[in-house]
């Protein structure tokens, strides 16, 4: 339900309450600070669980059997002395917790800090943990945002889970109750951003009405220290400002967005910064008014492309409207060509993010932060690392990843989604023949960058389970508690949320832990196999198996499969050339087939359907037996499910129910489409004989 992971639910029997506080002091009483809202969020957490109303005031004695929340300086302020040097040493949003029995201080760096610590004590509680503890925390880097992909009319792009939470009708909601809740459960997993509207963004967002509009919206995020930010329409100038271009460069449009800037800070001073998809999927360069006038389908997004500026002009332009106001400029990578002809061997839209961005490196200003989608190409069930990861030393770079399920089931199929994420973070890159995992990349710690991060595309909606689905928010969940500490361990994250969101029963915490481990793997044995993609339809819903729409289409996701063979060739010797934007140790190890590890082998090659893997079997029958696999696998969900009847209350079991057998059915689906289309394509038989005419 609406309160997901902060139930605060009665613990069961046998957890007999800890020695608690008798009182909260929370050291500031203004109703738009978090350390307030932490306050009060203690007291409604203690009294869910235990029953106990305890009183919340600003000031008093921070005696034994008080737990005292807030900021470092304020704790130093009331009571006249420092807290130990752990608490004097925390970075930006960072906190100290030390619970010793009934004594319990919460001191975070900020404000912010402070009510994740709040949070992060009740989360303890509500897991029935009472141990004594005392540790500071830091996050691994400053940017932990959101992503919305809210339109203006209230429909979500990519969205499951019902109409947006913030917009309608062209405007912002007047009842922002439910953006109030969302701030809430995002701050207690320590995001400290969320721009609330489309990266394929529409100029209205920032006319005069709609700046006040979403100053609403900050306002009710505020108390949560949640800071909003937006996406930008590059086009804004023309379309909203009468003017007759959009050049990065142009007086007239500088002017533009420094009057737009000025607008939303003068309505929002704690505004976090833009967010900018340019020059995006895009059929380069026809006219600046034609890309805004023509009605073809997917022209792509206008951005400095369109007049010959530079990537880094464009970001750039924004950086330095927004940098006297202290924010930042997130410019996404996702920039690429539409590719008309796949008749030619070396096109690859997996090239395009390194050849637009790693000749700019060094010239972005230093408050942008370059945002990249996990893979080259788009949220797929298995990429490898984007290249881009490696070639920009000198710019700040973010990690873009998708709670939203996009080619993933969107919310209809279980895929717990860390262990993917870890694929990715976990990956090392070996720049300059040194260890350089993404993860240390992203924090800005590898390059020395100033700045850095990580996004994530949430579709949250008015649906009353948020996403549409109540096991998909364990993704949500993780994806905060990632962001703060990308080591922590996946599994261990799942059994957190589990027993916040469904309860302490063991046999509860067992199952969801063993569906939710094995359901990515399970998900990619039917919908897409050794990195040759996640073959949804490609052209239109990204949802249900469409093996041919993948091929012969502009949209470069190709696997060019023929009655022979499949894969992409991306090796230097004689393909695309893609491996080769690796630093040299890793691109040796995916320009031979020999070391291209089995999971990605048809991303890196093109291979006969024959071709033996490093498991003895051969491509096509790894096909075959992976989809039956992996849908026998979703069938067993269902089972599992059903054990949990009467340990979870009716409504969610149902629910959950529901998608699961939608998804066991579903996968058969899978399963029959893609066996059936390679077993027609190639010819050949499948050695159990469970495929095609017999
Ligand atoms: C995907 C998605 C689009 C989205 C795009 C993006 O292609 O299908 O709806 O706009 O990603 O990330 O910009």
């Amino acid at each position: 339900g609406l309160q997901a992971w902060l139930r605060y639910a009665p613990l069961p029997a046998g957890h007999n309450a800890p020695a608690l506080p008798s009182s909260i002091i929370a050291l500031n009483s203004s109703a738009s600070s978090p350390v307030n809202t932490a306050g009060q969020e203690l007291q409604k957490g203690i009294q869910g669980i235990f029953g106990k109303t305890l009183r919340v005031s600003s000031t008093g004695k921070a005696t034994s059997a008080a737990a005292v929340v807030g900021t470092v300086s304020q704790f130093q302020k009331a009571f006249g002395n420092s807290p130990v040097t752990d608490a004097l040493s925390l970075e930006e949003d960072g906190f100290w917790l030390n619970v010793q029995g009934s004594t319990v201080q919460i001191l975070g760096q900020n404000e912010r800090g402070a009510l994740y610590g709040a949070f992060e004590y009740l989360s303890m509680l509500a897991q029935g943990n009472f141990s004594d503890v005392q540790y500071a925390t830091n996050p691994a880097a400053p940017v932990r945002w959101i992503n919305s992909w809210d339109n203006m009319d209230g429909s979500i792009t990519r969205g499951f889970g019902g109409n947006s939470i913030f917009f309608a009708n062209g405007g912002v909601l007047s009842n922002l109750t439910r953006a109030a809740e969302y701030a809430r459960l995002l701050s207690s997993i320590r995001i400290n951003a969320a721009v609330v509207n489309d990266v394929n963004a529409n100029f209205t967002t920032i006319n005069p009405e709609n700046i006040q509009g979403v100053g609403r919206i900050a306002d009710v995020f505020r108390p949560y220290g949640v800071q909003l930010g937006l996406s930008l329409d590059f086009a804004s100038p023309m379309e909203l400002g009468n003017l007759s271009t959009y050049d990065p460069l142009d007086d007239g449009v500088i002017a533009f967005w420094d009057d737009i800037t000025q607008q939303i800070y003068d309505r929002i001073p704690d505004f976090a910064g833009y967010l900018v998809k340019a020059d995006s999927e895009g059929k380069f360069f026809v006219s600046p008014s034609a890309m805004l006038n023509s009605t073809e389908f997917n022209l792509g997004t206008p951005g400095p492309l369109v007049y010959n500026r530079t990537l880094a002009q464009g970001a750039n332009l924004f950086a330095q409207a927004i940098k006297p106001f202290g924010g930042i400029v997130m410019y996404r990578a996702f920039v690429y060509n539409q590719l008309p002809d796949e008749a030619i061997w070396t096109a690859d839209r997996a090239n395009a993010a390194v050849d637009f961005f790693q000749p700019l490196d060094g010239q972005f200003d230093d408050n942008v932060i370059v945002q990249i989608k996990y893979g080259p190409i788009d949220f797929q069930v298995r990429e490898p690392a984007s290249p881009l990861f490696a070639n920009l030393l000198e710019t700040n770079t973010a990690l873009e990843l998708q709670v939203a399920q996009e080619y993933l089931g969107q919310q209809t199929h279980l895929v717990y989604l860390p262990p993917l994420w870890r694929t990715i973070l976990d990956f090392d890159l070996r720049v300059q023949n040194q260890s350089s995992f993404v993860r240390d990349v992203i924090t800005g710690e590898r390059f020395k960058r100033p700045l850095g991060g990580s996004a994530a595309v949430v579709n949250v909606g008015l649906n009353d389970t948020w996403l549409g689905s109540h096991l998909a928010m364990s993704n949500l969940y993780a994806y905060g508690r990632l962001a703060w500490d990308w080591t922590s361990d996946s599994e261990e994250i799942l059994q957190d949320w589990t027993r916040l969101t469904f309860g302490l029963d063991e046999t509860v915490i067992d199952t969801i832990t063993q569906m939710s481990m094995a359901s990515w793997p399970a998900y990619e044995n039917y919908s897409g196999n050794l990195g040759e993609q996640t073959l949804n339809d490609i052209l239109y819903t990204h949802f249900g198996p469409n093996p041919q729409t993948l091929d012969n289409t502009p949209w470069g996701q190709w696997t060019r499969a023929d009655h022979t063979s499949i894969g992409m060739d991306r090796t230097v010797s004689n393909g695309t050339g893609f491996s080769g934007q690796y630093p040299p140790e890793v691109a040796a190890m995916f320009e031979d087939i020999e070391t291209t590890p089995d999971n990605l082998l048809l991303w890196f090659h093109h291979v006969n359907y024959t071709q033996k893997l490093k498991s003895g079997k051969t491509v096509i029958q790894h096909f075959y037996d992976a989809h039956y696999e992996g849908a026998e696998t979703a069938h067993q969900f269902v089972g599992m499910w059903e054990s949990l009847k009467g340990k979870i209350d009716d409504e969610r079991f149902e629910d959950v129910l529901y998608r699961q057998v939608f998804q066991a059915g579903h996968s058969i689906v899978w399963r029959d489409a893609i066996v059936n289309f390679y077993n027609n394509i190639s010819g050949i038989p499948d050695d159990a004989g469970r495929v095609g005419h017999h």
